[in-house]
């Protein structure tokens, strides 16, 4: 039991949520480079290797160069054990990319400094917020012009509602960036050229009163920082670990993830402040990783057809609490029966590698005949608790779907259904007209080809996807409401899921004021509450 304490203690498990092209997969390379996975930065640059090693998956991810489903990288790092889950960005964002922010304890926010908030992050750092699970803040691309830094900052604290405490400052941007200035012991971490990051940069630091470091910083520089930092120390947050633990206050750093500068310092300070992994909610109570001695997890994501022969399917489960050993059994709460966990596998630097051990805050794949849902709790514990289950997230893309062959409804309302258990799609009715119209929602765009290619491939069900205008979809959360009687806007549309819940379609997002205006105590969610146990 100390030894498997030890070992959770030790592990961190955080998401990295941007915005496409703000540097994530740069930052997890340099990451991967100080957890000497690998030696030289580039040699695992995320898309041409994951193209090859991950992705062999799904033949449509091999046409596309892309990957569908997000994956997981460990390694250690210090005392640490580290677990970074991937959060898909370009194309191939998705409701999976949602779900996986379920299964981390923290979250790390990259932001491109001449870009600032973007559309994705927001999307992403709302789920983050809904959990209130810490989130710190990386400021990247320092090295190219950059928006003013109060301005960076403002408009965190503005469009997403977090304050910020800057640990570090900069020092000027592009190619009159300096460094940045490490608040706490009131020095300089000086900016060099890394050889464009490739190697791990030898980090050079000067105090701000050490006479030479003019030799570093133009005087008008340094005296604007002077002016920034009093002004920062009489405005800004200070810091504050409670706030941070509660996702209240966001740590803010700042650096160059391509030139491999202030990488290092930010993986120290946040491996710090981060946390162990969290206890989680359960039926029976919250169970605590540091005290539950059984194994338990949640699955918060099914990979399907990993070997199109058999449809099989791989399960990712968070664990959160307890030893995992390959081969154990343990029970399927909601199957309400023993199975064996068999095939365990994790990431290791876009590779797969089988595995005989992991321990809660592990993310681990396992071999799924088909029995397990996301949501559905796994455990070795008498008591038998579920865990609080999975919202579903809501759509951005609708498509009516129908059947070219109408003989065959009988396979493509199983196609649909069993791709929607697996979580790809969402799958709506009309309000009024039972199941002959079938309405498909997604996330991301490319689930539309993926749900068109699987079927046609895996059911021999060939389907036309009308789009609809659609952009905006909310849970209605009042029990006992009369869809009927709800009043909307010329826009709206009324649907159902598969579970027969209500929901409204909008177009524009004015009109879901529209109609809250127009029903007193209507109440909508952007989140469909989970199946609470
Ligand atoms: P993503 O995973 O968030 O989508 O971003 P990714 O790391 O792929 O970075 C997107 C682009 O931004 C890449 O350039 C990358 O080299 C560049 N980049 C990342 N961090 C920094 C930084 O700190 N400074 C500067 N100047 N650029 C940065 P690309 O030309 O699109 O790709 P590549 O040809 O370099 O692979």
């Amino acid at each position: 039991m100390a030894n498997m304490i030890d070992e959770i203690k030790k592990r961190r498990t955080f998401a990295i949520i941007s915005h496409p092209d703000a540097g994530k997969t740069t930052l997890t390379e340099k990451f991967l480079l100080y957890g000497g996975v690998i030696n030289q930065a580039g040699s695992v640059k995320g898309k041409a290797t994951a193209k090859h090693a991950v992705s062999d998956w799904m033949d449509i991810e091999k046409e596309r160069g892309i990957s569908v489903t997000s994956s997981v990288l460990q390694f250690e790092y210090g005392d640490c054990c580290i677990n970074i889950l991937d959060t898909p960005g370009h194309q191939d964002f998705s409701e999976d990319t949602y779900r996986t922010l379920m299964a981390a304890d923290s979250a790390v926010m990259v932001i491109d400094a001449s870009k600032g908030v973007e559309a994705q992050t927001r999307k992403l750092f709302k789920v983050c917020a809904m959990r209130h699970i810490p989130v710190f803040t990386f400021i990247n691309k320092m090295d190219r012009e950059a928006l003013d830094t109060y301005e960076l900052l403002d408009q965190i604290e503005k469009e997403l509602g977090i304050p910020t405490c800057p640990i570090n400052w900069p020092i000027g941007s592009g190619k009159a960036f300096r460094g940045v200035f490490d608040r706490e012991h009131s020095e300089i971490e000086l900016f060099f050229d890394t050889q464009k990051g490739t190697k791990m940069g030898n980090v050079q630091k000067i105090a701000l009163d050490d006479p030479s470091v003019t030799d570093y910083v133009d005087p008008e520089q340094l005296e604007q920082l002077e002016e920034e930092i009093e002004l920062l120390d009489g405005a800004s947050a200070e810091f504050d670990q409670d706030e941070v633990n509660a996702g209240e206050l966001s740590p803010v750093f700042f650096g160059s993830a391509l030139m491999n500068f202030g990488v290092e310092t930010f993986l120290q300070h946040f491996l710090k402040m981060t946390t162990t992994p969290l206890p989680r909610t359960s039926n029976q109570g919250v169970i605590d990783p540091m005290k539950e001695k059984d194994f338990s997890a949640f699955v918060f994501k099914i990979q399907a057809n990993m070997n199109k022969a058999h449809r099989d399917r791989i399960a990712f489960m968070r664990i959160c609490s307890g030893e995992f050993d390959a081969g154990m059994d343990a029970f399927h709460v909601q199957g309400g029966k023993k199975v064996r966990l068999s095939q365990p596998q994790q990431m290791m630097a876009s590779e797969r590698k089988m595995i005989d051990k992991a321990y809660g805050g592990d993310i681990i794949g396992i071999f799924d005949p088909g029995i397990f849902s996301i949501g559905d709790t796994i455990t070795t514990s008498p008591d038998k608790y579920m865990y609080e289950g999975i919202p579903t997230f809501a759509p951005e893309h609708f498509a009516r779907v129908r059947q070219v062959n109408t003989m065959k409804r009988k396979q493509f309302l199983k196609g649909v259904n069993q791709i929607a258990q697996e979580g790809a799609i969402q799958i709506f009715q009309e309000f009024n007209t039972g199941m002959e119209e079938i309405i498909v929602g997604v996330v991301g765009t490319l689930q539309f080809d993926v749900l068109k290619y699987r079927l046609e491939n895996e059911y021999n069900v060939e389907i036309i996807l009308e789009n609809l205008p659609y952009e905006h979809i909310r849970w209605i959360l009042n029990e006992d409401i009369d869809l009927a009687k709800v009043r909307g806007t010329s826009d709206m549309k009324k649907i159902k899921d598969l579970k027969g819940r209500p929901l409204l379609l909008f177009i524009n997002s004015w009109s879901v004021g529209m109609t809250l205006e127009r029903n007193e105590g209507l109440e909508l969610s952007e989140f469909g509450t989970a199946e609470q146990y």
